[in-house]
């Protein structure tokens, strides 16, 4: 969209309809990306998160590792979380066909929005229409807790 300033000569005119288009489509484009990303702020996880607070080695800590049940998983935030054992592994929640966010669903991650699984543990995709895999999200386990790098 050319930008009309003083200096410059006069741009086409646009006509009102034009304008107010542009700003709907703009509005709404902005509107449907933050509704897909989710918010920051709303835990899609049933169980409380303990995470939030910034541990002294450095991570943010996610939950404690008896927080997820072993062999199954746990959302938090943006973060989808599965326990074998001892060992964690931190995977996005968003879907990587069209960016919902993904469900705790035992040693899986369902998408609710079209149907995608995932294995919870490796992020790999065990039901399209996704076809990538959950991006990792690096964590450690520290003192029984689950830090974010
Ligand atoms: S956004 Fe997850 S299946 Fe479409």
């Amino acid at each position: 969209m050319t930008v009309n300033t003083p200096d410059s000569a006069p741009a086409p005119t646009l006509s009102p309809f034009t304008r107010r288009t542009a700003l709907a489509v703009g509005g709404l484009t902005v509107a449907t990306v933050a509704a897909a990303c989710g918010s920051d702020t709303t835990p899609t996880s049933t169980t409380p998160a303990t995470g939030g607070s910034s541990a002294a080695s450095g991570g943010t800590e996610l939950a404690k590792v008896a927080d997820i049940p072993d062999g199954g998983s746990l959302v938090v935030g943006q973060v989808l979380l599965a326990r074998t054992g001892e060992a964690v592994v931190g995977h996005s929640v968003v879907c990587t066909h069209a960016g919902c966010p993904v469900q705790a669903a035992g040693a899986n991650a369902d998408c609710n929005c079209h149907g995608s699984q995932y294995n919870a543990t490796t992020g790999a995709v065990l039901k399209g229409p996704a076809t990538q895999p959950l991006a990792e999200v690096a964590v450690t386990v520290k003192d029984g807790a689950v830090l974010q790098a």
